[in-house]
Formats: structure tokens, C-alpha cells, sequence
């Protein structure tokens, strides 16, 4: 569901190398990409491939040296406000309530100078977004694992970004929950019409998500293939054209892992 044509996100030839134990290791090789505004894009690829390096790059979180990314038109160079961010692990403070938690994101100078009421009000209305409404003055312990991850979720739109990054926001929870919450955040996409990329393991997650499904190799993490997914929502994960997306991705994914690590089939 893209609500224009413009490009938000430009990946351009990106080549990562890490320093690990002394030696410069490829990550990602050759990565290129185009996500257009307003667009749900999903990111699947096995454990290291480097979707976590390549979200923080799009973040400006991780340095880029070789290629380029450009967020709405501009190289990114350092941390921006065009983006947030929401961890895996819901990275709350412990002893900060719900209120608190999300306040703490507030990086946008605008944002910052507002007074204390007029801040008050843009944590209740993500709150409400997020649907915590009675629960302002919980503490993270006090919470479900969704729960923490609705406040990790308000947290990254705090500063009203262009772009939501999401590392595996659903990793840690149980299935239930995790369905719970791929429909939250739906409603909440919906509702705030930014461009989504959601990193997951879960090809399922994907296709139930995305209107793309970026499909990356194993280590050095390359591009194999971009698929799109036309189906209406709510998608219907028993449907017939789910379940042939479903096989294609499959295909392409683990004769990607037979390729290059024949070990896990011996
Ligand atoms: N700061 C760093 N310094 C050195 N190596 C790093 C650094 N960050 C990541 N790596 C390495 O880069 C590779 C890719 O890591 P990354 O976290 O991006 O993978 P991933 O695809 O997100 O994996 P997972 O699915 O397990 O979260 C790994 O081999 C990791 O050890
Ligand atoms: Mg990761």
C-alpha cells in the first residue's frame, strides 16, 4: 500500500566489512535497493547475513563507507530524525514508567523546547496509538513482552519519523502475542502512513507484513531476490496464493543455506 511513488529509501552498491579478529570480513556485498514511501518492506535472511547491520546503516547507527543509502533524498551520514527505531530487545528503563519510557526518546530540538503539558500530550497520543491507554504509570516488570514492545514501538514515532526501522521487534514473543502484534502493527502503519522495514526469521511474519519480502544470503549477506506481495489485507496465511509465496521464498532461502552451509544437512 504505497502511497506515492517516491523513493524514501535508496541503497546504492553498500559493501560492509567488519574488523574481526584482526581480519576485515565481508557482511553485506553489493546491496541494492529501492523502498518507496509509505511502503511495508520486509527484510528475511539467516542468522549474521548482516540485517541488523544493514537496518543500523539505514539508520545512520552504523557507518556506511562503500555505496550510498539516502533517506527521503538525503545521504545518511549520521543518526537522523527521518528515522526511528525499534530494538529487538525493548532496550526500556527498568525503573522509568510507560510515560517515562517513551518521553525518553525525544530527540527533535522542536520537540524537546515543547512544555511539559504539551509533551504530556504527544506521549498520551502514542500511547493511545499503541493502545496502553491505563497503563501510563506501569513499569516495564509490570508489563507483557508485547506491552514492552508497544512502548518500544511509540518510542520510535515519538519523533514523528519519516521511516520506522523494526530489529525482530517480535522475536522474544510467544505466537499468540506475536500475531497479536504483526496486527497492531499493521493498524498502526496504517494509521500513520510511514515506511515500514521490519527485519524478521519468520518467513510467515513476512508475507503476512510486507508488500515486499527482501530474501538476503547467508554470510556475506547479498541480495537474492525481491519479492512482491500483492495480496489483499487482512492476508489470509491458509490462502492458496499465501502458501505459493510462501514455497517460493522457502526455495529461495534455503537452497541459499544448502549452497553455502551443507553441514546443517549432513
Ligand atoms: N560492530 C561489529 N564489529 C564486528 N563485527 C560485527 C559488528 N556488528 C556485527 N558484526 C558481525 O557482522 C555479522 C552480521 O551481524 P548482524 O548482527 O548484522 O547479523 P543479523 O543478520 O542481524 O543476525 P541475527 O539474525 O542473528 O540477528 C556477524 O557476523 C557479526 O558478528
Ligand atoms: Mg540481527
Amino acid at each position: 500500500m504505497s502511497n506515492d511513488n517516491t523513493n524514501q529509501i535508496e541503497i546504492h552498491g553498500v559493501n560492509k566489512k567488519f574488523v574481526i579478529d584482526k581480519k576485515k570480513v565481508d557482511i553485506l556485498k553489493d546491496i541494492n535497493l529501492e523502498f518507496k514511501k509509505g511502503e511495508f518492506i520486509c527484510i528475511v535472511g539467516a542468522s549474521g547475513c548482516g540485517k541488523s547491520t544493514l537496518l543500523r546503516m539505514i539508520s545512520g547507527l552504523e557507518t556506511v563507507e562503500e555505496g550510498e543509502i539516502t533517506v527521503g533524498g538525503q545521504k545518511v551520514t549520521q543518526p537522523t530524525l527521518k528515522t526511528g527505531m525499534v530494538f529487538q530487545e525493548s532496550r526500556l528503563f527498568p525503573w522509568s514508567n510507560v510515560e517515562k519510557n517513551i518521553e525518553f526518546g525525544i530527540t527533535h530540538s522542536k520537540s524537546k523546547k515543547l512544555d511539559k503539558y504539551a509533551k504530556k500530550k504527544l506521549v498520551n497520543s502514542l500511547i493511545e496509538l499503541v493502545g496502553l491507554k491505563g497503563f501510563e504509570k506501569a513499569i516495564p516488570k509490570q508489563l507483557s513482552g508485547g506491552m514492552q514492545q508497544r512502548v518500544s514501538i511509540a518510542r520510535g514515532l515519538i519523533n514523528n519519523p519519516d521511516v520506522l526501522l523494526l530489529d525482530e521487534p517480535f522475536g522474544a514473543l510467544d505466537a499468540i502475542t506475536r500475531i497479536n502484534m504483526q496486527n497492531e502493527i499493521l493498524r498502526i502503519w496504517e494509521a500513520e502512513k510511514k515506511t515500514m522495514v521490519l527485519v524478521t526469521h519468520d518467513i510467515d511474519e513476512a508475507i503476512y507484513l510486507g508488500d515486499k519480502v527482501v530474501v538476503l544470503s547467508s554470510r556475506p549477506g547479498t541480495l537474492r531476490k525481491v519479492f512482491n506481495v500483492d495480496l489483499p489485507r487482512e492476508r489470509d496465511r491458509n490462502s492458496a496464493e499465501f502458501a505459493s509465496i510462501r514455497s517460493k521464498i522457502y526455495k529461495e532461502f534455503f537452497n541459499d543455506v544448502k549452497r553455502k552451509e551443507p553441514e546443517y544437512y549432513i
